[in-house]
C-alpha cells in the first residue's frame, strides 16, 4: 500500500506545483473575477488550476471520484476520491494579496490517507501521508510544544454569510483575542492547518468551511502530532462545519472557549 500512495503522492505534488506556478505567473496581472455569492468571489485561475489539477490525476488514475470547489463531477462510486481546492484564498488572490496554496487530499473508502498544500509564493510544499508523518520540502514537520493559551498564536476566519447569519464567529474571535497571544485572519483555511502542523502557529479553529478547504490541512496538523476535533472536543469529520485544530497542548483550553460561546454544542 504504501508504495501505491507513493504514486498517489508524486501526481499530487505535480498537480499543486503545475497549479501554483500559474498562480504566481498570474497573480498582480489583473485576472477575470466573478461572484458567486455576495462576498464569495472566484478567478479564472482558481478555475483554470482546478481543471489542469483533475485532469494530471485522473491521467494517471482514470476513474477515481472527484469532489472539488468549483465544479461538481459525477460520482463513479469508486473508493479512491480526491478533493482538491485549486486555490485556497481566492479573495486574497483576487486583491494582489500574495497569501494563498493549492490544497489536494485523497480519501480511500472514506478515510484520508495523503495531504498536499502548496504555498507558490514561498516555494512551500507541507506533505502528508497516513501513518508516516508530515514534512515541509522533505523535512519532517512537528507541532509547537506552546502552551498555555496566553503564550499562544492562533488563527482563525470568518464566513461568507456572516453579513446575515448569526454563526459569524465575532464572539469567538473576541473571546480568543483576549486569551491568546494573538489571532491571525490570513484568508487561506489549507495555509492556517499547514502552519498548525509546522508549528508556526499553535490553533486554529473555523466554522462553515468544506472538505476541500481542510481536508488535506487536518492529515498535516495529525501526521505532525497535533489534535483535531470539532467544537466539543468530539472527532472531527471533514464533511461537518466546525473545525479545531491544534499542537495537542492547548486544545482543551480552545474546546472550553468555544463551548462556552456555542449556542448549539450538539452540531459541534
Ligand atoms: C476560503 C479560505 C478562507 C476561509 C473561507 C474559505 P476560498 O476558501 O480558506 O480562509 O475563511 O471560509 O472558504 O474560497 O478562498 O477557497
Ligand atoms: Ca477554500
Ligand atoms: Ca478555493
Amino acid at each position: 500500500m504504501t508504495s501505491n500512495l507513493d504514486n498517489y503522492l508524486a501526481t499530487a505534488v505535480m498537480a499543486a506545483k503545475a497549479a501554483g506556478k500559474i498562480q504566481k505567473e498570474r497573480l498582480w496581472t489583473g485576472c477575470v473575477i466573478d461572484f458567486k455569492g455576495e462576498t464569495n468571489l472566484v478567478t479564472e485561475v482558481d478555475r483554470i488550476c482546478e481543471e489542469l489539477i483533475v485532469e494530471t490525476v485522473l491521467s494517471a488514475f482514470p476513474g477515481c471520484d472527484i469532489l472539488a470547489e468549483e465544479k461538481t463531477y459525477e460520482s463513479l462510486h469508486s473508493p479512491v476520491k480526491w478533493i482538491i481546492d485549486p486555490l485556497d484564498g481566492t479573495t486574497n488572490y483576487a486583491h494582489g494579496f500574495p497569501w494563498f496554496c493549492v490544497s489536494i487530499a485523497l480519501e480511500i473508502e472514506g478515510d484520508l490517507k495523503l495531504g498536499v498544500v502548496f504555498h507558490p509564493m514561498m516555494d512551500e510544499l507541507f506533505t502528508a501521508i497516513k501513518g508516516e508523518g508530515a514534512r515541509l520540502n522533505g523535512k519532517d514537520l512537528r507541532v509547537s510544544g506552546n502552551h498555555p493559551l496566553r503564550s499562544c498564536l492562533l488563527a482563525t476566519g470568518f464566513p461568507y454569510d456572516r453579513t446575515r447569519e448569526n454563526e459569524n464567529n465575532f464572539e469567538n474571535f473576541v473571546q480568543f483575542q483576549l486569551s491568546a497571544r494573538g489571532v491571525r485572519r490570513a484568508g487561506s483555511a489549507a495555509l492556517d492547518l499547514a502552519y498548525v502542523a509546522a508549528g508556526r502557529l499553535d490553533g486554529y479553529w473555523e466554522s462553515k468551511l468544506n472538505p476541500w478547504d481542510v481536508a488535506a490541512g487536518i492529515l498535516l496538523v495529525k501526521e505532525a502530532g497535533g489534535r483535531v476535533s470539532d467544537f466539543a472536543g468530539r472527532e472531527y469529520s471533514i464533511y461537518t462545519p466546525r473545525i479545531v485544530a491544534s499542537n495537542g497542548h492547548v486544545h482543551d483550553e480552545m474546546v472550553k472557549i468555544l463551548s462556552s460561546t456555542d449556542r448549539d454544542p450538539l452540531t459541534g
